[in-house]
This record gives structure tokens, sequence and C-alpha cells, in this order.
């Protein structure tokens, strides 16, 4: 997705960076916040593991009712903004929801966790810790990723702008953060950083730390320099290799949209176009990657097509989704996520019972999937944010317990699917408040 609302933002906070570093420095003098508004109270919780196509937590299968909130990491950075993460961790939790994916990353920019290759700011950090702290403390397990291949908080083109800048850089182009050897290298040591950061707040290295589902090495890559996909492919198989030898017990995936490309000609109709198989990337390939553990899909119709008739548009969101659930079972062996989909609200006949619906559509496949065992193992809605978030908002963003019809939507998904796989031992509490009028 396009993070326009986070472009929005970063114009929006530049002028206020002086008041920001006061901020810093009060920060500073109060000494450790986070670690005061975090729980003492440990959650136990236990790695989520994969065998063939499905997740199991405990020996139990488990399959995820998830959101994306980007924003997370960034807005734990200030005092100000701090509270948000627990709202909106807390209130997901209350509605079931078991998995958050949001990003580990800010290259470069305003609040950046990397400053520039291998500096980091620990306040940034420590920001992020605390993200993990309060996760594992409402029983809400984060997917994190680890760079975007956009440019929203630096992406794949600050890393290339940091080694043209530095005089080791290959080439300008975007593309070659994927094979230019400097590059890759930093990127390695980001990720080392990251994967064996202590969190100062639980005493739990990241890599040790069972909070975490897992670890997405980019948002949404594209090589369009290589169609033939083989530079993609390399990269996925250094980086999921390198994640793996650092940190055996996560599940990784590569953070794909779920284009089919050039070694999947029998599938090419499924795309909603031609130009998706000419973006370097290709779905069933990169992940068969037997360091991938699972695969992940977008659902994005708005801006696959210029002009499609809603209900084209469910369709083509079914037909879409149970593609890519049958390559899983058949050709991957592997969970299919669908980590992103939204129905934007700049459509011309956009309302929310639209909305309901689309996302209804997405809940109901994956709900069929499980209930045949199928591959189609969660959906992650792009995304949520909490009151006072205006403007931070997309053209996706939704406040989840502000309109009825959708707040129940999303709890009967959690209902629904703790029927068929049991409660989770940190949902229990939630699910009896929400679940007995839920059909
Ligand atoms: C969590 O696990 C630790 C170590 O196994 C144990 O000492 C502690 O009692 C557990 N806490 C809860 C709330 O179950
Ligand atoms: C994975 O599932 C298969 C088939 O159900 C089972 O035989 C095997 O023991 C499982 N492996 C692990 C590591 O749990
Ligand atoms: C890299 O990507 C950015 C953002 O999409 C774009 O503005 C820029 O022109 C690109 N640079 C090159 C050399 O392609």
């Amino acid at each position: 997705m396009v993070k326009s609302g986070a472009e929005r933002m970063n114009g929006l906070f530049y002028p206020i960076i002086g008041f920001a570093s006061c901020v810093v420095f009060l920060y500073m003098s109060f000494g450790d916040v986070f670690t005061s508004s975090v729980n003492k109270e440990i959650v136990n919780l236990s790695f989520v593991e994969r065998n063939g196509t499905q997740f199991f937590v405990d020996g139990k299968v488990f399959y995820i009712n998830g959101w994306n909130s980007y924003w997370l990491m960034d807005h734990a950075v200030e005092g100000s903004s701090r509270p948000r993460i627990k709202q909106m961790l807390q209130g997901a939790a209350k509605m079931g929801f078991t998995v958050c994916r949001t990003w580990a990353f800010n290259d470069g920019g305003y609040n950046a966790l990397q400053i520039s290759p291998g500096r980091f700011d620990e306040r940034v950090f420590r920001a992020l810790d605390y993200v993990i702290a309060e996760a594992r403390q409402h029983g809400v397990r984060l997917l994190l990723t680890l760079v975007n291949n956009l440019q929203a908080y630096g992406g794949k083109t600050q890393y290339v702008k940091w080694a043209w800048d530095e005089g080791v850089g290959l080439s300008s182009s975007n593309d070659s953060f994927f094979y230019d050897p400097s590059i890759r290298h930093y990127f390695k040591s980001y990720v080392k950083t990251v994967l064996t950061r202590k969190n100062t707040i639980t005493g739990i290295e990241y890599r040790d730390d069972p909070t975490i589902f897992g670890w997405e090495l980019i948002n949404e890559p594209r090589c369009i320099t290589d169609a033939s996909g083989d530079t993609l492919q390399d990269w996925i198989v250094e980086m999921s290799t390198f994640v793996k030898s650092i940190d055996s017990r996560h599940l990784i995936t590569v953070g794909l949209e779920g284009f089919y490309g050039p070694k999947s000609p029998k599938r090419l109709t499924v795309n909603p176009q031609f130009w998706a198989s000419d973006l370097g990337a290709d779905f069933i390939r990169n992940s068969k990657i037997s360091t991938v553990d699972f695969a992940s899909v977008h659902i994005y119709p708005d801006h696959w097509f210029r002009h499609q008739d809603f209900e084209d548009k469910l369709k083509y969101v079914a037909k879409w989704m149970l593609s890519h659930i049958e390559d899983g079972d058949r050709e991957l062996q592997k969970p299919i996520m669908f980590t992103e989909f939204g129905l934007s609200n700049e459509n011309e006949d956009f309302d929310l019972d639209k909305r309901d619906r689309f996302n209804k559509v997405i809940l109901d496949v994956i709900l069929k999937s499980a209930k045949r065992k199928r591959s189609g193992a969660g959906s992650f809605v792009w995304q949520f944010l909490v009151e006072g978030m205006e403007e931070y908002n997309d053209d996706f963003g939704i406040v989840p317990w502000q309109r009825p019809s959708t707040y129940k939507l999303f709890t009967a998904q959690s209902c629904r699917l703790a029927r068929l796989q049991g409660t989770l031992p940190t949902q229990a509490e939630y699910l009896k408040q929400i679940c007995s009028h839920s059909p």
C-alpha cells in the first residue's frame, strides 16, 4: 500500500523538530518512562510453529484474525502519542484479535530507528521494546516487517541513497537495494542488530521472544528492473537464510503482494492485469524457498483496477484468495496469510456498508478454508487506528470500535475461529465477553 498517511505525517512533523528535541530532553531527564507504564506481571506465550499448511501454538492449530497498525513504534517514541499503543493493543485484544502486523523499521527520516547505516537511535529502539512488551501484556503477537519497498519511512530508496552518499553505491536505481553488495551488507547488519536486540523492558532478546509471530523481510517487494524475477529471488534466498542463521525459532515470510510471475505461466490469468507479471516478483517461486515459512498476499482491487464495479471486486477478491489457497495446498505446502486488504474510501460509490461487505468476503474465505483444513491461515485488515489520529489516516483507516457493524464483523470472526480451534489461554477472558452473543 502507498502510505499516503505517513507521507502527510512527515510533512506535518518537520516544522516541529525543534519542539521534538525538547521532548527528547525531557524524556532523558524523567528516566525510564517505558518500564513504568508496562505491567510487571509477565504474560507467558509460546512460539508459533508451522507444520505443513497450518500454524500451531502449544500443539493446537492456530488461524489468525489479525490487523495492521504500521505506526506503533513511531507513536511510542514520544510521550504525547504513546498512550495510543496501549489503547490500540488493548482494544484489539478485547475484540479477540491475536496478531498485529507493524513496522520494525524507520530508516533515515523523522524519529528514525536507523539514523544511518548501522547507527541506531536508542530512544526509538526503546519505543520498539515498549511496543513488544505491551503486545505481550495483551496476549497479542507481532508480525514485524524489516524494511519497505516503498518510500514511506525510508525504504529501499534510503538505503540506496546512503550507499550513494558514502561513495560505495553501484547505481542510483532503487532496485540496486536488491543487488548491490554494500547495500546487502547494510541490510544484514540492520537485521542482525534488530534480531539480537535485548528488550530493555522484558530482558528478552527479540530472537528469543515468542511475542514476535515472525519476521517479514520487506513490505511489497518489486524489482521492476529485472522482470525475470532472478534478482529478487536471489535476495530473498540470501536474506531469509541470513535471518534463519541468527534466529531459527521464528517464522519468516517475504511480504509479497501475491502477483504471479513468469515461472507460473498457467496462473497469469489470475493476476489483475498484464503489468502484474512484470514487477520482478513471482509468488509461487518466491514463496517456495525453503527458508520461507509462509506466504503473504495483499488484496487491493481499488489500486489494481481502474474502474471496476463493486460486485465484480467482490468476485475478484474471492477468486484471488482461492487461487492462492490452492497454491498453498498443492504447490507450496505452506500457510497463506492475507497480510493486507482494504476498500478505499476514495471510490465514487464508497460507503461503509460496502467496506463491511468487502471485509466479510475475506473473513468468510478464511473461515471456510480453516473448516476444511486448507492453507488459508489468516487475514490482516489494513489498517486500524485509534481516535484522534485523523492526520495519520489514509483512505483505508478504521477505528474498529466506532461502528457497531464493523465491530461485530471482526469480533464474530474471533469467535468463529475460536469455536474451530479452541481458545488461546491469553484470549479466554476477552472471548468470554464477546462470544456469547455472537452468531
Ligand atoms: C511464566 O513462566 C515463568 C517461567 O516458566 C513462571 O515462573 C511463571 O510463574 C509463569 N507465569 C504465569 C503467569 O504463568
Ligand atoms: C506434522 O504433521 C504430520 C501429519 O499430521 C505429523 O505426522 C508430524 O508428526 C507433524 N510434525 C511435527 C513436527 O509436529
Ligand atoms: C526511487 O524511488 C523514488 C520513490 O518512488 C522516486 O522518487 C525516485 O525517482 C526513484 N529513483 C530512481 C533513480 O529510480
